[in-house]
Formats: C-alpha cells, sequence, structure tokens
C-alpha cells in the first residue's frame, strides 16, 4: 500500500490509524464523528444490493480497524437489514486493547429504525455480547435479545442531531464512527454533523440505476471537504477527508 499524499511512499493500516484517536475530540453536542464509506467510480453504494463485494480485504481490514478506536458504531435500519451485522468487534484481544486505552470492552451499537423493521435473528442480538441502543418511533413491547438492547422511543420525526446529542449528553460517548447507508450518511452531511469522511473507491463502475447513491436525500447547499490523506492499493484508493469549518 502506498501513501500518495501527504508525505509520499510506503505505507499500512496499522500506521495510519497509529496515532488516530477521535475519542479525545469530543464536541460539547455531539461525538466527534466519522463516517466510513465505499463507492464505486461512479458513485454507487452497494453491488446486488451489497456492500460486501464492493471493496477488497484491505477496504474490510480498515474498517475493522476503524471500530476500534470508537466509543460508538452506527448503523441504518436499511445497513443492518442488507448486511445482518454481528458483534461488532469479534476478536477479543481487540477488545482487550481498547480498554487499555481507555475505551469500553465493545462499542456501542446504535440503530435508528423508525419502523423497527429490523432482523432480530441477526447475530448482533443473537451473540450475547456488546451493546445496543436503538432509537425508533415504535412503543413497546419489545422483542427480547440475547446481547443487551436498549429502546429509546423518539415522538415525531427522529433528527440525527437529537440521537448525537443523546449519546454524547445522555450516554457519554465521545466519538461514533457511522456505518449507516446512504440515508444516514445523507442525513448526517446535511447537518454537517460529522469531522472526517473516510472514502474508499474501488476501480469499478457498476452502471446500474437500482443501486444507491453513496449519499441520499440530498444536501441544503455543496459542501466542501478537506482531502487530508490518500493511499492507494491496487487501483483502490482511500480517502480521509475532513469538514471545512
Ligand atoms: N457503500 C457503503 O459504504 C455502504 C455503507 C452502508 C450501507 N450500504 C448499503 O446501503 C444500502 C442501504 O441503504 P440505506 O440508505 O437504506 O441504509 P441506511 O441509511 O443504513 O438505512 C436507512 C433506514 O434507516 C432508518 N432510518 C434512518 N434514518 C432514520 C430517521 N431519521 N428516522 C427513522 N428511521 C431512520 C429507516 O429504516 P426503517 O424503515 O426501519 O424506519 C431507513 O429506511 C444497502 O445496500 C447497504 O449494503 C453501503
Amino acid at each position: 500500500m502506498q501513501r500518495l499524499l501527504p508525505d509520499p511512499g510506503p505505507t499500512d493500516i496499522d500506521a495510519e490509524l497509529a496515532d488516530y484517536r477521535p475519542f479525545d475530540n469530543p464536541l460539547d453536542d455531539r461525538p466527534y464523528v466519522a463516517v466510513n464509506m465505499v463507492s464505486t467510480i461512479d458513485g454507487r453504494a452497494s453491488l446486488g444490493g451489497r456492500t460486501v463485494d464492493l471493496g477488497t480485504d484491505r477496504d474490510i481490514e480498515l474498517l475493522l480497524k476503524l471500530r476500534r478506536r470508537f466509543d460508538a458504531v452506527m448503523i441504518g435500519a436499511g445497513t443492518m437489514r442488507a448486511e445482518r451485522y454481528g458483534r461488532i468487534i469479534k476478536d477479543p484481544d481487540a477488545r482487550a486493547r481498547r480498554e487499555r486505552i481507555g475505551l469500553p470492552h465493545d462499542p456501542l451499537a446504535v440503530l435508528v429504525s423508525g419502523r423497527l423493521d429490523l432482523p432480530f435473528d441477526a447475530p448482533l442480538f443473537t451473540d450475547g455480547g456488546g451493546r445496543v441502543l436503538i432509537f425508533t418511533n415504535q412503543e413497546g413491547p419489545f422483542p427480547e435479545t440475547a446481547t443487551p438492547t436498549r429502546f429509546e422511543t423518539v415522538q415525531g420525526p427522529i433528527r440525527i442531531t437529537e440521537v448525537l446529542r443523546h449519546l454524547r449528553q445522555e450516554r457519554g460517548i465521545r466519538a461514533l464512527l457511522s456505518e449507516g447507508g446512504p440515508h444516514v450518511f445523507g442525513q448526517i452531511a446535511a447537518a454537517r454533523a460529522f469531522d472526517d469522511l473516510f472514502l474508499t473507491t474501488t476501480s469499478v463502475m457498476t452502471g446500474e440505476p437500482d443501486e444507491p447513491r453513496l449519499l441520499e436525500g440530498g444536501l441544503p447547499e455543496p459542501m466542501d471537504l478537506r482531502l487530508v490523506r490518500l493511499l492507494e492499493e491496487d487501483g483502490e484508493l482511500f480517502a480521509r477527508y475532513c469538514l471545512r469549518r
């Protein structure tokens, strides 16, 4: 793997993330937020309805190693339905290393589902390890799950900024990684409620109009991001952008 920006030269994911400590920089009204996405050249966010065939093993490595640095991971309901998540950090050594740098053993998995249309038979809920918090418009009774799961019923529209405020102020979350799909990303971006965007661009074009775009829902105005890092391997590009303030 090559780093193209800054300081061109050979590198790897561990070296690139060594000094990345998002949990040191929470805001008052929300956690430090990073968004991780993968896209085709033509800006599509899935292939055959899923992301698993989009990125390479290196992209998965980046995602798994990013997860180790956050108090919470946000997943939209559409992503949960498509990807059927398991425990966020499966490797016990990685969980132990989190504790050594002052992070909770497991990240809190945060789901947003107005309709509460979630696959409660997916391993995230049946594994028993980790913790889940779901923001929904539905009232109880809620399904019983082996993994400890809390439900936050929201009256009226679920606003992503209110979710983030709740996570920061009521749950003490300092850093959140969004793995939500294009609709969750659209809401976070429209609210300018993120700090970093990790964007992997594959060397594939789908030309498939039914696959979701990278960002759905639109933005109130064009948004200018600053490219702070760019890596390359086998034609795949790994960019880190920061939101200009
Ligand atoms: N390329 C990538 O990096 C990437 C990343 C993640 C996912 N994906 C792909 O994206 C596709 C899914 O796209 P998506 O946009 O549907 O996923 P999403 O953004 O993860 O989920 C959207 C769903 O989440 C719930 N939701 C989100 N915000 C809400 C709010 N404010 N209030 C109430 N409910 C809210 C709704 O579910 P309810 O209907 O349950 O209310 C909504 O239908 C899948 O194919 C997945 O594989 C790609």
